[in-house]
């Protein structure tokens, strides 16, 4: 039902504009009425977007498992894209639908922005750091198998494409969003071959960026001082699953994961922006959702588009909605509804003058 309606609204939305194509893939779950969430406020705010809404699950080409060929064309032709949660059903029997996702773009960076929220207080005051996780390869690579019974082996995969990929982008990133330092986060007194290759390719990233300073800490010193002063901390890049750890732990530091964008790059310019929360399967369908990470990560996509003056209405409306308090939903201690926060959102943007920073 949800699907079909978004659907409708998306036809007429679509009628009307045609500056940016981005593909939206609403996701399972809760996946819809977040999405519906979304594409409301952009229409609040006249953002000029035009959306194709693709499914994702698994299909079987060749015997290989893949996603849908609508949704590769889709995101392959417009290049942007917007993501809701996806189900990966306990032994599905396929791999999981993010992986898929990632393998199907070569999404090899992901690019979790982390900012305290005005009018949601946390632990913590002025967090605003970024982390950058290499998404393709190390203990992720899927590479175990059993060396003889009781003894299982999982191979840690480093190459210099993939981590000089990365690095270059961090500091990409760095330079174009006005960010001072970046941090390469390493074990390389310890994993000397694998981490050591990562950390050398963002030495010599660094050599090529020398207006942006750059530092090499443990990871374990980094997670110590990261709930000591998270303000000291600027860009940071990291191998896969310090990155998968690190990430979640900085969006603890901001309220968790449902008000943390995310963004995933991949080569040939694709980009992929998803919230990072799961399908919530326990409150799917009952009004009772947050759309904040995944209205903020379309916020991350409208900046990528280089539509800033959109970003800045639709977040700052999102931020004076939470402040506010009436329409927030349970999971930020309040008692609204996703439709409620949604409709606040939608009225408060229409008043927001755009400030250049
Ligand atoms: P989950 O994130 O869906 O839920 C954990 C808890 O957080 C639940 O109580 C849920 O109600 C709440 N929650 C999550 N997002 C919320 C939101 N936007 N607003 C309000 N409350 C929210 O994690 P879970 O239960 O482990 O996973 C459920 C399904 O989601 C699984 O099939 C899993 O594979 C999938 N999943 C997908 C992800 C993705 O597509 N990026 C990431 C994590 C899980």
């Amino acid at each position: 039902m949800l699907r079909q309606a978004l659907k409708r609204s998306l036809a007429s939305v679509s009628s009307n504009r045609s500056n940016h194509t981005c593909t939206l893939i609403p996701g399972d779950g809760i996946g819809p009425e977040i999405s519906d969430a979304v594409v409301k406020i952009f229409e609040a705010a006249g953002a000029p977007i035009n959306w194709e809404v693709e499914d994702v699950y698994a299909v079987q080409e060749g015997g290989q498992w893949t996603i849908p060929r609508g949704c590769k064309e889709s995101m392959l032709k417009n290049k942007v894209g917007l993501k809701g949660p996806l189900m990966t059903p306990i032994g599905a029997g396929h791999p999981s639908m993010n992986l898929m996702l990632r393998k199907t773009f070569s999404l090899y960076a992901n690019v979790r922005p982390c900012k305290s929220l005005e009018g949601f207080p946390t632990a913590y005051e002025n967090v605003d750091l970024v982390t950058i996780r290499e998404n393709t390869e190390g203990e992720y690579s899927g590479i175990e198998h059993e060396l003889v019974p009781g003894v299982v082996q999982s191979i840690k995969l480093i190459t210099e494409n993939a981590s000089t990929n990365v690095a270059d982008f961090a500091f990409e990133y760095a330079r174009n969003n006005g960010r001072d330092t970046v941090t390469a986060v390493h074990k390389a007194n310890i994993m000397r071959m694998s981490d050591g290759l990562f950390l050398n390719s963002c030495r010599k990233a660094a050599e090529k960026y020398p207006d942006i300073k750059f530092r090499e800490m443990y990871l374990d010193t980094v997670c110590l001082n990261m709930v000591q002063e998270p303000t000291d901390f600027d860009v940071l890049v990291m191998p896969n699953l310090y990155g998968d750890i690190l990430s979640d732990l900085c969006a603890g530091l901001i309220g968790g994961l449902g008000v943390t964008p995310s963004g995933n790059i991949g080569a040939n310019n694709v980009a992929l922006f998803e919230s990072v929360h799961g399908t919530a399967p326990d409150i799917a369908g009952q009004d009772k959702a947050n759309p904040t990470a995944l209205l903020l990560s379309a916020v991350m996509m409208l900046r990528h588009l280089k539509l800033h003056d959109y970003g800045y209405r639709i977040e700052k409306a999102c931020f004076d909605t939470i402040a506010n308090g009436v329409n927030t939903t349970a999971d930020l201690h309040g008692k609204g509804t996703c439709s409620g926060f949604t409709n606040e959102i939608c009225e408060r943007v229409q008043d927001i003058a755009y400030e250049k920073a």
